[in-house]
């Protein structure tokens, strides 16, 4: 127990060393600059001539700047890489909606040049311009249980419209209809029930034959347009409970010519149910084994790999929301409420709004989800490198933890807000860039990182007096010529080469000096021990205690 408490104790002390940050460097083996460059964020290397006293090891040279400076060596002979940020596309955030692209997001472009464990930090700005385009994509279940929906919605060009010009000049609106796979056990395939696949109580009533997605209108901005469209539309129906959506989903975010997407615009999916999703593994019920591979599969306007494609997972569908900016608002009724509230909690982005039971209450619905939708800002990032991370934090009004995005709540359109972003690359790496964006908008930052891992050591072009001139300098060390060696080139080898003027050091089988001393020009010159006095003997084996 007593061993377990003092564990514990060392644990957390251990902890709260590593949280202090200390500027420490902690020394491997090191031969260069560059070796100590690499051998910790704050080591940094004195280049000063007589730096190191005779036999004293390079290594010495290498130290935190305080160390350094402590020791002796001038504030202009310590080598530290440049570190730097560098702006690369900088275009100011717009004031207002013009028909060119609006910016939303500043810097656009950044290049960073970093040390291996030295975290670097910057800005981005991000402000929502007003006016900025919305494009609506109503997505409606027309199983059979949704007739008397249908029949609104057939009414809901004008106001769907009202409410959007409220929000933007630029609005458009689309329409898609969903029931399910039309094979068993999903729909009945009896053929004159796929032609006909509506209650049979009412028999005068229009029905379209069994479908899987059908898109229906393009954006438009006319509401003349949708009105006609919709008019035409009839219900459906099929066997068993749960729907088609997440087919009819993944073709409306990926078939983004189809659908007519803009580039710069809000781009909003609302799905309208009153029933449950089938989701990946599910067309096993049908035999269907092929899964579903998130390309767009129209033709005419209808889903045609519905029977032979499994339905897509919500993790596919999450991944294609959010490479095409797009927000879905599930417009679901009560009873669905919490299925659909599940889906969303996975589906970054998204909303979940209660439909009544004839969807009379869509128009606000819809007003209400946008302006949750918008006024909440998340950046994050795609294309991380191994070994990098970022940290975000959020300079705004109402900023929101989390561990690996930046969330402002409450946001309103017009607004500057800023997220604070801290880079660390963790190893020495080639130049590799990855992005950060607001999640749902188009605007991204690209930012181009590498590590400067080496000094810049600038060699003299002749022999250099302290090199006893036979050798250059070179970030304070002597390379000298060949025929030369030694901490000064002190050592004409003659006829021997180094490698046999340092195995006259070793003692057979044994290391350099014992790593007790420095060769010097064959000869061990031994350190001093902890205690103060001299190793000593040809290899400094010997020591006093
Ligand atoms: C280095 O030390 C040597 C002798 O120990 C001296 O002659 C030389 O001037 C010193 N060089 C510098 C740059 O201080
Ligand atoms: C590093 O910074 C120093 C001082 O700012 C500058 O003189 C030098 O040119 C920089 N080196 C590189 C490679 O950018
Ligand atoms: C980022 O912006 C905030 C607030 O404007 C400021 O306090 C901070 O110093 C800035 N950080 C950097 C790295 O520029
Ligand atoms: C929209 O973006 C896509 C991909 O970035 C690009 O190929 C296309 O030309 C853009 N269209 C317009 C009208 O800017
Ligand atoms: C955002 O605003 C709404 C109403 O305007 C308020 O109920 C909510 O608490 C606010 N959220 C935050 C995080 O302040
Ligand atoms: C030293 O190395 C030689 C050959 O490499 C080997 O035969 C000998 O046993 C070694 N001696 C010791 C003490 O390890």
């Amino acid at each position: 127990m007593d061993q377990f408490l003092l564990f514990l104790l060392l644990l957390l002390m251990g902890r709260n060393g590593l949280c202090q940050q200390e500027e420490v460097c902690t020394k491997s083996v090191i031969n260069s600059c560059d070796d100590c460059i690499k051998s910790g964020p704050y080591c940094v290397w004195c280049k000063q001539l007589n730096f190191t006293k005779a036999g004293e090891q390079e290594a010495a040279r290498c130290d935190t700047k305080a160390q350094l400076k402590a020791r002796g060596c001038g504030e202009e002979e310590i080598i530290s890489p440049n570190i730097s940020i560098k702006p690369e596309k900088n275009v100011p955030l717009s004031k207002s909606f013009n028909q060119q692209e609006p910016v939303q997001l500043s810097p656009q472009e950044i290049s960073l040049k970093v040390r291996p464990g030295l975290p670097i930090t910057f800005n981005v700005s991000f402000k929502r311009v007003e006016g900025y385009p919305v494009d609506l994509y109503y997505l409606m279940d027309l199983s059979y249980s949704m007739k008397d929906d249908l029949a609104n919605v057939k009414k809901l060009g004008e106001s769907l419209f009202q409410a959007l010009k409220e929000i933007t000049e630029h609005a458009q609106i689309g329409f898609g209809a969903f029931v399910d796979k039309t094979v068993l056990p999903y729909t009945n395939t009896n053929k004159e029930k796929l032609l006909k696949p509506c209650d049979e109580e009412e028999a005068d009533q229009q029905c379209q034959a069994a479908f899987g997605y059908r898109h229906v209108l393009s954006m438009t901005p006319s509401e003349k347009e949708f009105r006609n469209k919709v008019k035409d539309q009839y219900i459906s129906g099929n066997l068993d409970s749960p729907e088609g959506s997440l087919d009819a989903m993944m073709q409306a975010a990926v078939c983004g010519d189809k659908i007519g997407w803009r580039n710069s615009s809000t781009r909003l999916i609302v799905l309208t149910t009153d029933a449950g999703f089938h989701m990946a593994g599910d067309g096993k019920l049908a035999g269907i084994l092929e899964p579903n591979d998130e390309q767009c599969h129209m033709e005419g306007n209808l889903y045609i790999k519905s029977s032979e494609m499994d339905y897509p997972s919500v993790g596919q569908l999450a991944a294609q929301f959010k490479k095409h900016n797009i927000q879905p608002i599930f417009a679901v009724t009560k009873n669905m409420e919490a299925v659909y509230q599940q889906l969303s909690n996975m589906i970054p982005k998204s909303e979940v709004g209660v439909l009544t039971s004839d969807s009379g209450n869509i128009v606000q619905l819809i007003k209400d989800a946008y302006n949750r939708l918008s006024s909440k800002v998340t950046v994050t990032h795609d294309n991380l490198p191994d070994d990098v991370s970022v940290v975000y934090k959020p300079i705004c009004k109402h900023p929101q933890p989390s561990d690996n995005e930046g969330i402002c709540d409450n946001v309103s359109v017009g607004e500057e807000i800023s997220f604070e972003v801290t880079v660390t690359a963790r190893s020495c790496m080639e130049r590799k860039s990855f992005t950060i964006r607001p999640l749902g908008i188009k605007d991204t930052l690209t930012v181009t990182l590498s590590t400067n891992c080496e000094c810049e050591c600038e060699v003299d072009e002749t022999n250099h007096v302290h090199c006893r001139e036979k050798g250059r300098v070179s970030c304070g060390i002597c390379r000298c010529n060949d025929g030369y060696v030694g901490q000064f080139c002190e050592c004409a080898i003659g006829d021997k080469d180094e490698r046999s003027l340092r195995a006259s050091c070793q003692r057979q089988n044994g290391t350099e000096c014992e790593n007790r001393g420095d060769c010097v020009c064959g000869r061990c010159q031994c350190h001093r021990t902890e205690q103060g006095s001299y190793f000593h003997g040809d290899f400094c084996e010997c020591d006093d205690e």
